[in-house]
């Protein structure tokens, strides 16, 4: 007998996605490799707020006790943070992950198709598939956006699109008559649409615009948030859901009995009510995306694409280097860096990087100048 003769069939297809973040798998508490620079994944370069560190401290003796399954406390400090919601159009997920493969398990039924934009997140596509469902890429196109009618085009015959704004792995946000039209569009056609805002908190103010006003009016759209990112909670795995409570109440009823641990819980109530430090986190990523902006153009070769989020997508093809193998030259200087030749619709000859501080930023230019001389 063989094991996987006993899958369902479309879960042997199934593959692992790639992410940035392999710290772990670099040896990082070898003392050799104690000084690794992780400019692979997009989270706060500050980490969490100190407060949520002194939180953590103080609700140790929360762990012989269930979690509240449901976060009441979290979901009400949401709804006040977010303003025009209540508790009961919000879901959370450990990390925002589970809520993607939530949504899909729920929704998708067999042989279904959902639309994605190609490149981004590649974990919508293989819950997509998980759920028994048939995803389908559109390329981005003229410098990575959306073409907008062949996208709507194509809405008819989808049961779910998806979007990221701004997106990952290039950094750009749609623009907002685009996001209405394909909106409104789904709604028209009883197609549900999911949002995921995850990097929304790291758009300069005067760009940013989250959809979450809009799921009044539309009870086929879900919206995505995360605390892995702009709030730094990356290992304690927590993320939410925005809908109408109809949404909520059916994915509600998939979730999973206690998917929050009650640290996860604190932390993201006190990451939420730590503002001084977003307002700092805010300011060191504005000043830090123009100074790399302007230095990353100077290194030979890269073709730098400009940010919306926290991080930057590169083509380095007139480097005449591959990404794995600058990956590799940086490795040597203790630097991990997104090699994107993973990511549906991009190849070889790009990479990512996160913005982190001033230093770390510095020590990063410079040895890119070392390896593309
Ligand atoms: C666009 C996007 N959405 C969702 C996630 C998942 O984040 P988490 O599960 O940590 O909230 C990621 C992680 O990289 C991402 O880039």
């Amino acid at each position: 007998m063989k094991l996987i003769d006993l899958a369902k069939e479309h879960i042997k297809s199934l593959r692992l996605c790639a992410h940035g973040g392999e710290v772990w798998h670099l040896n990082l508490y070898n003392p050799g490799r104690k000084d690794i620079l992780d400019f692979s994944a997009n989270v706060n370069p500050l980490g969490p707020s100190p407060k949520v560190i002194e939180a953590i401290k103080e609700s140790l003796w929360k762990i012989p006790f269930y979690p509240d399954s449901n976060c009441t406390s979290l979901k009400e400090i949401i709804s006040e943070y977010i303003g025009g919601i209540s508790p009961e159009n919000l879901i959370v997920g450990n990390g925002s992950t589970e809520l993607i493969y939530m949504f899909t398990e729920v929704f998708i039924k067999y042989g279904e198709k959902a639309l994605i934009p190609a490149p981004t997140f590649g974990e919508y596509e293989v819950a997509v598939k998980k759920a028994g469902g048939r995803p389908e890429y559109l390329p981005l196109t003229n410098g990575f956006k959306i073409d907008t009618e062949e996208f709507i085009g194509k809405i008819p015959d989808m049961k779910v699109v998806f979007l990221c704004n701004p997106n990952n792995p290039t950094s750009l946000s749609i623009a907002l008559e685009d996001l209405s039209r394909i909106i409104n569009e789904a709604t028209k056609e009883d197609v549900l649409i999911f949002i995921d805002e995850d990097f929304m908190d790291f758009v300069p103010k005067e760009k940013r615009s989250s959809q979450v006003g809009e799921i009044r009016s539309h009870p086929n759209l879900f919206i995505l948030k995360s605390f892995t990112k702009f709030f730094g909670l990356t290992g304690l795995r927590i993320g939410y859901g925005i809908g109408n409570i109809e949404m909520i109440d059916i994915l509600s009823r998939a979730k999973m009995p206690w998917n929050i641990n009650c640290l996860a819980e604190v932390a993201a109530i006190t990451a939420l009510g730590d503002l001084e430090f977003s307002v700092k986190t805010y300011g060191l990523i504005e000043e830090e995306r123009q100074f790399l902006l302007r230095e990353l153009r100077k290194i030979r070769g890269f073709d730098v694409l400009p940010p919306d989020a926290n991080f930057f997508l590169i083509n380095i093809e007139k480097t005449g280097l591959k990404a794995d193998e600058l990956k590799h030259d940086l490795l040597k200087f203790g630097i991990l860096i997104r090699d994107c030749s993973s990511f549906e619709g991009l190849d070889d000859r790009y990479i990512r990087v996160a913005i982190r501080t001033r230093k770390e930023n510095e020590y990063l230019v410079e040895a890119l100048r070392k390896v593309c001389p």
